[in-house]
């Protein structure tokens, strides 16, 4: 399988927050509660990364540049793989895997609960994104990925509720997600340029190599 200069690109920058938090872990530099530090730190990269990848259809859309495909698939994936990492550290960093913790707090808080069934979602959105599996879908692999808005929306309730007395930041983010939901209203579905500039059309393929 060839790999092209955007998934190389879009690999690396998604890896880059982990690489960051490697790095200030070895240095000890992590804030005086370094497993805190790590929750928000993975939960926000998720965040973000889904955001990111919310954008790609609709500029895919408007420029009609297939880069922004490859961009979607790995940014997803990603988002997936930080929010493992994000309940990983709060299971065996914060709770050591003891259930008997762990189960009663995920009943005490429903920002947990929340938590859970977006992972899950997000899990199952990036199993169906392999290649074989995609194929044997058919039809049923775009119906499930709408998946993708519920999980977004329980995403934008569980920051909401986990970001204690700070609104900035989840309105900056709700606010993100909504003006990436807003081109998906069929009327603004058909906005795309009526012909590829010159520059989208070099870009893609050079990027797409
Ligand atoms: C079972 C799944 C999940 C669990 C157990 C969980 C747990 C937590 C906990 C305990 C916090 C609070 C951290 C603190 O302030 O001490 C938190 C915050 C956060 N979570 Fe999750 N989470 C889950 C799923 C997710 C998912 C799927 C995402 C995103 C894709 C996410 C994104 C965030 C973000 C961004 C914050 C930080 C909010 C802030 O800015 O303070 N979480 N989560």
């Amino acid at each position: 399988m060839k790999i092209t200069r955007i998934q190389i690109i879009t690999n690396t920058i998604s890896a880059l927050p982990a690489a960051a938090l490697i790095l200030r872990l070895t240095q000890g530099n992590l804030s005086a509660n370094p497993i805190q530090a790590m929750t928000i730190l993975t939960g926000r990269t998720a965040v973000y990364l889904l955001l990111i990848s919310l954008f790609c259809t609709p500029l895919f859309n408007i420029l009609n540049m297939s880069m922004f495909i490859q961009i979607r698939k790995t940014t997803g994936l990603f988002a997936f793989y930080y929010s493992l990492f994000h309940f990983l550290i709060f299971s065996v960093l914060d709770y050591q895997l003891n259930f008997a913790w762990i189960l009663p707090e995920i009943k005490q808080k429903p920002f947990l609960q929340i938590g859970f069934g977006a992972l899950i979602l997000l899990g199952a959105l990036a199993i169906t994104s392999i290649q074989s599996i995609k194929k044997s879908l058919g039809k049923w692999w775009a119906r499930i990925h709408r998946l993708v808005y519920v999980l977004a929306s329980l995403i934008m309730i569980h920051i909401s509720l986990a970001s204690k007395g700070d609104i900035i930041d989840p309105i900056i983010l709700i606010s993100v997600f909504l003006f990436a939901m807003v081109w998906r209203i069929p009327l603004l579905q058909n906005i795309h340029l009526q012909r590829q500039p010159k520059w989208a059309r070099d870009l893609n393929t050079f990027l797409s190599q």
